[in-house]
């Protein structure tokens, strides 16, 4: 991609997009963000070290996220590494149609609600795995350690084709390069262990293949000359990440939400009507909405978005937090309120790039909130709120670690 510039001068004071939640609430949104949305045009803001313009009204940013003028090419060259060529590998999120729709139809199918339904018993089976071994352990109990960071590396695992015995080393390396007590060094190794094992993986997807995404890649794809081996791994690595951290964060701090409400927590565990689980989870996805600054774009074009005159070349973050709080898409959104129905919320995103993992991400969550509600309806926190600690800083929103008792 070509280097952008801001269309503004020089804005070295702006102040950056609020850290995700407010200190009282943490749970909520920033307040600064209610009156982003009701100021005419966009709010200018830092946002990773440049000035972009921040959408945070629900129809703004569903229209931002359907104009082909914004491209998700967004990764300035400069930080790219030196030996990086674009044309070996292709991270296709970061790529713009049509290129990211022939990449992305490779992998639809693997994501289809079917298929992730027809997950459900494996999943199953992990979740009550997990569960076992930290009943069979506690109480207490770290549940981000011990569940919401084990299951989704498992059930991506299973996706890609991971041999059993290369399990328990693919966790270790998901879940310490996730884990936020890891430091750098460790983050950065286990990263790279994990690329380079998805690397070998589709090697050996080549002279062995499965029933799993990597095989299809590598034989559908690969062998007939459409898709490099650098694109498939990579793209097998983003899933990897884009699918494990979002969803762990989510069962992490989605436990938070359903304890601090335990009638719906009782409810998730007497019911066996999913529909009613499903729609428990759909409404934690807009109430927590972790994605807080991930979702951002760059023009290619002059354009105007609420109002607001856009220069080619300008930054754009997408506030779904801001979104999914907005007035105009639900009443009361502050509000947890599991009968309403939040289905156009836009905690996976919108338009082309909208979460691929969404159908897969929601089978795991309602598998692990209704499970963990009815084998555990005494669970509680095992400290006071105020010590719970909370993370952000890399744009997605989670719990660092979660005790619990029961
Ligand atoms: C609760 C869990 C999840 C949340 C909150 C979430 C959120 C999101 C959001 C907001 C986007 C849009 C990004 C953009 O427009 O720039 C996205 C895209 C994506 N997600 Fe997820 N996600 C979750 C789970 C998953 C899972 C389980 C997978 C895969 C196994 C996955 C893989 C991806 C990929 C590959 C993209 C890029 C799609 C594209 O560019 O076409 N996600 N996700």
């Amino acid at each position: 991609m070509t280097s952008t510039t801001s269309g503004v001068g020089s804005e070295t004071d702006l102040p950056a997009i609020p850290a995700p939640r407010g200190v009282h609430c943490p749970l909520a949104p920033p307040a600064e963000f209610a009156q982003w949305r009701e100021e005419p045009g966009l709010r200018r803001a830092m946002y990773q070290g440049r000035p972009a313009w921040v959408v945070s009204r629900y129809q703004d940013i569903r229209a931002a996220l359907v104009d082909p003028r914004l491209s998700a090419d967004t990764i300035p060259d400069s930080i790219m590494p030196a030996d990086h060529d674009a044309d070996t590998a292709v991270m296709f999120a970061r790529t713009d149609d049509p290129e990211h729709h022939r990449l992305r139809r490779m992998m639809t199918r693997d994501f289809t609600f079917r298929r992730a339904d027809g997950m459900r018993p494996q999943i199953q089976g992990i979740v009550d795995r997990y569960l076992d071994e930290m009943i069979g352990n506690g109480p207490p109990a770290d549940l981000v350690r011990d569940f919401a960071l084990p299951v989704p590396s498992l059930v991506i695992a299973l996706m890609l084709g991971v041999p059993s015995a290369d399990l328990e080393q693919f966790h270790r390396n998901t879940t310490i390069g996730l884990d936020t007590r890891s430091s750098d060094e460790e983050k950065a190794q286990a990263f790279g262990a994990m690329f380079t094992y998805i690397r070998e993986l589709v090697d050996l997807k080549e002279r062995d293949p499965g029933d799993d995404l990597i095989s299809r890649l590598v034989t559908d794809y690969v062998a007939t000359g459409q898709l490099n081996r650098e694109t498939a791994a990579i793209n097998g690595a983003i899933m990897m990440q884009a699918g494990h951290e979002t969803t762990a964060n989510m069962i992490g701090l989605g436990t938070v939400a359903l304890l601090q409400h335990p009638d719906v927590f009782a409810r998730l565990g007497e019911t066996d009507d999913q529909a009613v689980i499903a729609n428990i989870v759909e409404e934690l996805m807009r109430y927590l909405t972790i994605v807080h600054s991930q979702v951002d774009r760059v023009a290619i074009e002059d354009l105007t978005i609420g109002g607001q005159l856009i220069h080619a070349g300008d930054m754009l973050v997408m506030n779904l937090p801001a979104g999914n709080w907005d007035t105009e898409f639900v009443d009361h959104p502050e509000t947890l309120d599991v009968d309403r129905n939040a289905r156009g919320h836009l905690g996976f995103g919108y338009g082309v790039h909208q979460c691929i993992g969404q159908n897969l991400a929601r089978v795991e969550m309602q598998i692990a909130f209704a499970t963990l509600a009815r084998r555990l309806p005494g669970l509680r926190l095992a400290v006071p709120p105020d010590e719970l600690r909370f993370k952000g800083e890399s744009g997605i929103y989670g719990m660092r670690e979660l005790p619990v008792t029961w």
